[in-house]
């Protein structure tokens, strides 16, 4: 979960790799790194930490060559110092890896025990390997083909040699990696972001391929050496957005950009004249979904809560069974998954491992799968059947929100397409759900005013010793979600629950200090909702209830008491979600955590 990025180029490295260092940043803040011809060899700085870090060692560093890699670092094998940040260089071969090397027990053990190594890693020993091969190998792609068949697990790695200044290679087995093409230059990354400020033309190299970058071309091949013809993609992303546009975190510009980007998400698949709701280009033929009897939603995080609501929605809209799964347990519980069923792979980065392994084992089984991504052309979205997007333009911030809500519209929909296509939706309801849908962003934004609720409230909450939450139904998610950027954010032990599951145990939890979190907007379940809280307010809870507008009872049971405005049932997780993610935000901001890159975590979950 490392982010990787190469030059070859006329223009300052340094620059370019920074810059797109920074880009890639979500990806890790453990350690960052560089190494960039100077004089004859690579030179390499490193620094742990964040970038910043590095980036103040390299104000002083002067580098003459037009070759470079770099690295940030997520620390998987190694504690996050700087002996073990990239790049690592061996002999005058630099690496810098993404990813784990499964075998590096043995692959150590296998070198001798004469080497020396200088770091903990699973990494440096690649640059052991090549720089071995290099010994009686003419080129460095020669001998990064001999170490390939040596490696296994997940890896994506550039490589550089001071003895062939003139080329670096790069190859992947797992984590992307993304060749761009710009004029006279080729700047290789895990993440088209770092690549798009030069050019948008891209080759995205699948497993076991290989590129070999000299001068200005490139070359791609198999494993096994063999030229392998690859188009070139011209992305239809901008990189505008990912800047703070005055807010002090990207989070919290994020959180209010939610309700453009749920108008953005459902733009394409309703007809705002006639409120029919139709799928759009997604990939498969119309008539595909009448013959779905199951559903399958395998996801990470908060995906996988997004997919927790979408089973709500699909089995009450359409009637049709539906299982969810976190992926990590997915693709190894031998899972039975009977004909004619469609999975749904939820992933904001198109790239989480668990995820991908998941929806690759689904296609072994031939079972039809159909992602919703917000990263097109991410590795998920490449490789599944059918094809639907988040549209929330690019998210930064570590902890999910805007690609959260946007999955919650998405699921909305495909309930409502699987209703249609069973014949078990009249028109009228329909109609009723899609105008829900279309008046969710304006509802949204009237959310958006509990930001000063939680901004005031904050210095108070960080007191509390813990946050329960709890809902039932399409809530009882928002609850996991909303503990979930608790934990992530605040680092506090926050818990969800399904309201009708305190009395089992939690309630012996709840005391003064304790904070409950109810979530209870006026549906069918209201009143069962409302016995709950009145069972934690008896233990002592101090009760912050988020529900429909003008509910006094609610109100007058609870400490604080944030309002929703009167929306469908299908609609108030969307809503629900945006109050706790304040929550979660300011109790994070009060207590000096960074709320942008919580510590030890990453944007992107590349490795198992
Ligand atoms: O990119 P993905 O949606 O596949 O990521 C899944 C999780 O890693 C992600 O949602 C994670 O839980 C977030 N940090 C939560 O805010």
């Amino acid at each position: 979960m490392c982010g990787i990025v190469g030059y070859y180029g006329p223009q300052n490295p340094k620059d370019i790799i920074v810059n797109g260092l920074k880009c890639l940043e979500y990806r890790g803040y453990d350690s960052a790194g560089v190494a960039i011809f100077n004089k004859g060899e690579f030179k390499r700085v490193r620094a742990e930490g964040k970038l910043s870090v590095l980036q103040g060692k390299l104000e002083s560093e002067e580098f003459d060559g037009h070759i470079g890699i770099g690295h940030t670092r997520w620390a998987t094998h190694g504690a996050p110092v700087e002996r073990n940040a990239h790049p690592h260089t061996v002999a005058g071969v630099s690496i810098v890896h993404n990813g784990i090397i499964e075998n590096y027990m043995q692959l150590r053990e296998d070198l001798g025990e004469g080497t020396k190594f200088e770091s903990e890693t699973d990494s440096e020993l690649v640059a052991h390997y090549i720089a071995q091969e290099l010994k009686s190998e003419p080129s460095l792609l020669s001998a990064v083909l001999k170490v390939l068949p040596k490696l296994h697990g997940a890896y994506s790695i550039l490589v550089v040699s001071k003895d062939h200044p003139d080329e670096m290679v790069a190859f992947k087995n797992g984590p992307p990696l993304i060749v761009g093409v710009a004029a006279g230059a080729i700047i290789i990354a895990s993440d088209i972001q770092a690549i798009m400020p030069h050019t948008k033309k891209a080759v995205y190299l699948d497993d076991l391929e290989v590129v070999q970058v000299k001068g200005e071309s490139f070359k791609i091949f198999n494993s096994k050496g063999v030229p392998v013809d690859k188009a070139v993609t011209t992305v239809d992303w901008t990189t505008d957005q990912a800047q703070k546009d005055g807010y002090p975190h990207f989070m919290l510009k994020e959180i209010y950009e939610q309700p453009r980007a749920v108008a953005k998400a459902i733009a394409p698949h309703i007809n705002t004249s006639t409120h029919e709701v139709a799928l759009k280009d997604v990939g498969l033929p119309d008539a595909y979904w009448a013959t779905v009897e199951r559903v399958f939603i395998v996801a990470c995080g908060t995906s996988f809560y997004a997919g927790s609501v979408g089973k709500y929605l699909i089995e009450e809209l359409a009637r049709v069974p539906v299982e969810i799964d976190v992926a990590s347990e997915f693709r190894y519980r031998n899972p039975v998954v009977p004909k004619n069923s469609l999975a749904i792979i939820i992933s904001q980065s198109g790239e989480t491992a668990d995820t991908l392994a998941a929806l690759r084992q689904l296609k072994q089984m031939g079972v039809t799968c159909v992602s919703i991504c917000n990263v097109k052309n991410s590795t998920i979205d490449r490789e599944t059947n059918g094809h639907l997007y988040m549209n929330s333009g690019v998210e930064i911030g570590v902890a999910s929100t805007k690609a959260f809500t946007s999955t919650l519209a998405i699921l909305n929909l495909v309930a409502l397409q699987m209703a249609k296509a069973k014949k078990v939706l009249t028109s009228e309801n329909e109609h009723l759900y899609a105008k829900a849908l279309l008046a969710a962003p304006a509802q949204m934004e009237t959310v958006l005013a509990c930001d000063k609720f939680f901004a005031d409230a904050a210095n108070t909450l960080k007191e509390y010793r813990g946050f329960l939450y709890m809902g039932r139904g399409v809530s009882y998610p928002i609850a996991l979600e909303g503990a979930l950027k608790m934990k992530e954010l605040a680092y506090m032990h926050a818990e969800g629950y399904a309201a009708g599951e305190m009395k089992h145990g939690p309630l012996a939890l709840i005391d003064k200090r304790m904070a409950v979190v109810m979530l209870a907007p006026s549906d069918s379940l209201y009143e069962k909702t409302l016995s709950n809280l009145e069972e934690a307010k008896a233990r002592g809870g101090e009760i912050i209830s988020v529900g429909t507008l003008g509910n006094e009872r609610l109100k007058s049971l609870s400490k604080h008491y944030l309002t929703l405005p009167q929306a469908n049932w299908t609609i108030n997780p969307i809503l629900e979600a945006i109050p706790l993610q304040l929550l979660a935000y300011h109790v994070a901001s009060a207590l000096g955590n960074d709320v942008d890159q919580p510590r030890n975590l990453a944007k992107s979950v590349t490795v198992e």
